[in-house]
C-alpha cells in the first residue's frame, strides 16, 4: 500500500491544474512584457549557498532547510527560495560581464521545513524576478509594479502593499546600537528567540509575532528615522515613482524582512482576512549579496510570489474562476468500421492543431456524448454507417444544434476554418 503524500506537500490535481497553467501563462507573458527572460536554476544546491546568501542567524537557515548528504557526503539543501541560487548562476555564468541590468525572472517549488497550515507549506510554488546591475530607485518600483500587474490579470482586487527601507551597511550599524541599547534592560523579557535575536540579528525582534515582544517594541525606535542620505533620498525616490504611478501604498515603518541580503526598499504585498499567512508576495533590494557571495560589487533587487496564496486569495474573494477554454470536438463512432475510421480522423485532426477526443471504453453513444459534455466541446462528429458510405461525417455543433454533412476529405480544413469563424 502507498502511503500518503509527505505532509505539508500538495498534489495539484487535473481542475486545479487548469489554474496554476493560466497562472503560469499569465507569469510568462507579463514577464516577457517587462523585458525579462526565464532562468532555471537546479532544484538543490550547496548549503553553504544559502547559509552564506540567505544569512546564518534567519529563520530559514536556523530551522526551515531540507538538508541532506548525497552519497559523496556532500551536504545539499532544497532551495528554499530563489534569490540566492539566482545570484550564484548570475555568477557561476559571469552574467556581470554581459549587458546590464540582467532581468531574470522563475517559477517553481521552494522548499521549507515550517509547520504546515492554511497557506504554508513544505513544498509551495514561487514566481519571482531577479534584477541585476541597476541601483536606479525606478527599478525597486518595477518590482512593485509587477507582481501588482500580475495579481490584477488574474483577478485579484484585495491586497495591500506594505513599503519600507531598512537602510544601508552605512546607517544600520548605529542603529542597531541604538535598538539594543533600547532592548538592554528589557532583555530578560524578549522571548527566548528574540532574546538570541538581540545580538546576532537584533532589527528581526520588531518582526516577533510574540505579544510580549510587541509590547517591549512598541515604542522602539524605527530605522525610517536613522536612514543615511543616500538611503534617505533612495526611498523618496521610490516613494515618488508609486504616486506619480498612482500606486496606492502603506508606509509600513515596522517591516523587515527575513533574509539578511535586503538593503534600502523592502516591501510584503498582504491580502486582509487571509489568515496567519496573508503575505502573497515580498521583496527589496539587495546592493551587497553579488559582492558578498564573491562577484563584483553589483546592486540587485527582486521579489517572489507565493502561487498558492494568490490561489487561495482568489478563493477568498469568490473571484471568477480560472478555467480553460473547452476542446474543440468529439468524434463519436459506433464500433466496427466507424471505430477504424474515427481512430485514423482523430489522429488527423489533432496533427492537423485542433484538440479532439473519443471513446475509449466501447461505451454507448449515449455515454460518448456525456464525455463530449463533460470536454466541454464545439462539436461533436458522427460516424454512421451511412456517413461512411458516403464519404462523409455528420457534424453537430453543440451550442445551436445544428447538424452538416461534411466530406471526410475535406473535414480538417472545414473544422480549422469553423474554428475561426465561430470562437
Ligand atoms: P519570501 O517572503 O520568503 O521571499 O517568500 C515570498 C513569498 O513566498 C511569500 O510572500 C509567500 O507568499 C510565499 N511563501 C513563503 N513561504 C511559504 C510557505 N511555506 N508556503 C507557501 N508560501 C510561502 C523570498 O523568498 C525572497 N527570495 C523574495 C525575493 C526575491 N527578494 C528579492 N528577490
Amino acid at each position: 500500500m502507498a502511503t500518503a503524500r509527505p505532509r505539508g506537500t500538495n498534489d495539484i490535481l487535473p481542475g486545479e491544474s487548469e489554474r496554476w497553467q493560466i497562472m503560469e501563462d499569465a507569469i510568462h507573458r507579463i514577464c516577457g512584457a517587462y523585458g525579462y527572460q526565464e532562468i532555471r536554476t537546479p532544484m538543490f544546491e550547496h548549503t553553504e549557498l544559502f547559509e552564506r546568501g540567505i544569512g546564518e542567524t534567519t529563520d530559514i537557515v536556523e530551522k526551515e532547510m531540507y538538508t541532506f548528504k548525497d552519497r559523496g557526503e556532500r551536504s545539499l539543501t532544497l532551495r528554499p527560495e530563489g534569490t540566492a541560487p539566482v545570484v550564484r548562476s548570475f555568477l557561476e555564468h559571469k552574467m556581470y560581464g554581459q549587458a546590464l541590468p540582467t532581468k531574470l525572472y522563475y517559477v517553481g517549488p521552494m522548499f521549507r521545513y515550517e509547520r504546515p497550515q492554511a497557506g504554508r507549506y513544505r513544498q509551495f510554488y514561487q514566481f519571482g524576478v531577479e534584477a541585476f546591475g541597476s541601483s536606479d530607485p525606478a527599478l525597486d518600483v518595477e518590482m512593485i509594479t509587477m507582481p501588482i500587474h500580475v495579481y490584477i490579470e488574474l483577478g485579484l482586487k484585495d491586497f495591500e502593499v506594505h513599503v519600507n527601507s531598512i537602510g544601508c551597511p552605512k546607517c544600520r550599524p548605529p542603529y542597531r546600537q541604538r535598538l539594543q541599547k533600547y532592548l538592554n534592560d528589557d532583555k530578560d523579557k524578549l522571548c527566548g528567540t528574540c532574546q538570541s535575536r538581540y545580538d546576532r540579528n537584533p532589527m528581526r525582534i520588531l518582526d516577533c509575532k510574540v505579544s510580549s515582544c510587541q509590547e517591549l517594541t512598541a515604542e522602539a525606535p524605527l530605522i525610517a528615522d536613522y536612514l543615511c542620505e543616500e538611503c534617505s533620498e533612495h526611498f523618496q525616490a521610490v516613494q515618488n515613482y508609486l504616486q506619480q504611478l498612482d500606486v496606492k501604498v502603506v508606509p509600513n515603518r515596522r517591516l523587515v524582512r527575513g533574509f539578511d541580503y535586503y538593503t534600502k526598499t523592502v516591501f510584503e504585498i498582504k491580502v486582509p482576512g487571509l489568515g496567519a499567512q496573508d503575505a502573497v508576495g515580498g521583496g527589496g533590494r539587495y546592493d551587497g549579496l553579488v559582492e558578498e557571495m564573491g562577484g563584483p560589487s553589483t546592486p540587485g533587487v527582486g521579489f517572489a510570489v507565493g502561487m498558492e496564496r494568490v490561489l487561495l486569495a482568489l478563493d477568498k474573494e469568490g473571484a471568477k474562476t480560472l478555467t480553460r477554454p473547452g476542446m474543440d470536438g468529439f468524434v463519436a463512432q459506433f464500433g466496427g468500421a466507424s471505430k477504424e475510421r474515427a481512430v485514423a480522423l482523430v489522429h488527423e485532426l489533432r496533427r492537423a492543431g485542433l484538440s479532439v477526443d473519443m471513446d475509449y471504453l466501447g461505451r454507448s453513444l449515449k455515454a460518448q456524448m456525456k464525455a463530449a459534455d463533460r470536454a466541454r466541446v464545439h462539436w461533436v462528429l458522427f460516424l454512421g454507417d451511412d456517413e461512411l458510405a458516403a464519404g462523409a461525417a455528420r457534424v453537430r455543433w453543440m451550442k445551436t444544434g445544428e447538424e452538416e454533412t461534411v466530406a471526410l476529405a475535406e473535414l480538417a480544413a472545414y473544422l480549422k476554418a469553423q474554428k475561426e469563424a465561430r470562437p
